[in-house]
């Protein structure tokens, strides 16, 4: 199996001290670096736009794997596309035409992925396995960090990794990793695991490679 890698998303970080944020992250070890975008519209919360991607993005050059928690998504996928988005995911129930959208994405030169939430079932995603880049499964109900991992998430990364089969596609985890979950969500076949706020507890730069490290050893 291919080792793990950890995606610490930014909605945990302290956003007055954005930069050094993002700067202690990429040198404490971090694969990619993980921006929750949020309309409060497909989601009860809001948080960032094209413009705090394009402000980031010289920040690291880890990629930037950007998770669009917003309905429509087409309008916008170009402008996160020019912010320097590197992965840009959007939800499955997040619009009538998933398969154009992610050929929005790839037009755009960027990895296409795909999100889907804890009721979507994987075999929604049966018919655009070959579209796509990255698989997320979402572990808690997106809209906010420090939710608890959803058990029945296990069952369907098993799902998923069994849909990908050979293919050249990620599969992600999102909401609820922690050293503690870290250790089943690699054996249910996770290759990228997001991790918020058990990463920025505390909004401690000092401590950022230690929590990152913790997640990868578990
Ligand atoms: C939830 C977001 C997650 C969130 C994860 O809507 O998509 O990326 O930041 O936070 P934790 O790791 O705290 O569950
Ligand atoms: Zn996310």
């Amino acid at each position: 199996q291919r080792p793990v890698r950890i995606a610490p998303s930014i909605l945990s970080a302290d956003f007055a001290r954005l930069g050094e944020e993002i700067r202690a992250i990429d040198e404490g070890g971090c694969d990619y670096v993980h921006v929750d975008v949020m309309d409060g519209h497909f989601v009860p919360n809001i948080t960032i736009g094209p413009l705090i991607v394009s402000a980031i993005r010289p920040l690291t050059q880890k990629p930037l794997d950007v998770h669009l928690m917003i309905a429509p998504a087409d309008p916008y996928i170009a402008a996160f596309a020019k912010a320097g988005a590197d992965i840009i995911t959007i939800h499955a129930e997040a619009g009538p035409h998933l398969h154009r959208s992610l050929q929005a994405i790839r037009a755009e030169g960027k990895k296409a992925g795909v999100a889907i939430n804890p009721a979507t079932p994987v075999s929604a995603l049966a018919h655009i396995i070959d579209d796509i880049d990255l698989l997320l499964v979402m572990s808690v109900n997106p809209g906010f960090g420090g939710q608890s991992f959803i058990p029945e998430s296990l069952v369907k990364l098993r799902q998923a990794k069994a849909l990908i089969g050979g293919r050249p596609i990620d599969l992600e985890v999102d909401g609820g990793v922690t050293p503690d979950t870290a250790a089943e969500i690699a054996r249910a076949g996770a290759d990228v695991m997001v991790a918020g706020s058990s990463v920025y507890a505390g909004n401690d730069p000092a401590t950022y490679a230690g929590r990152i490290a913790a997640i990868r050893r578990a």
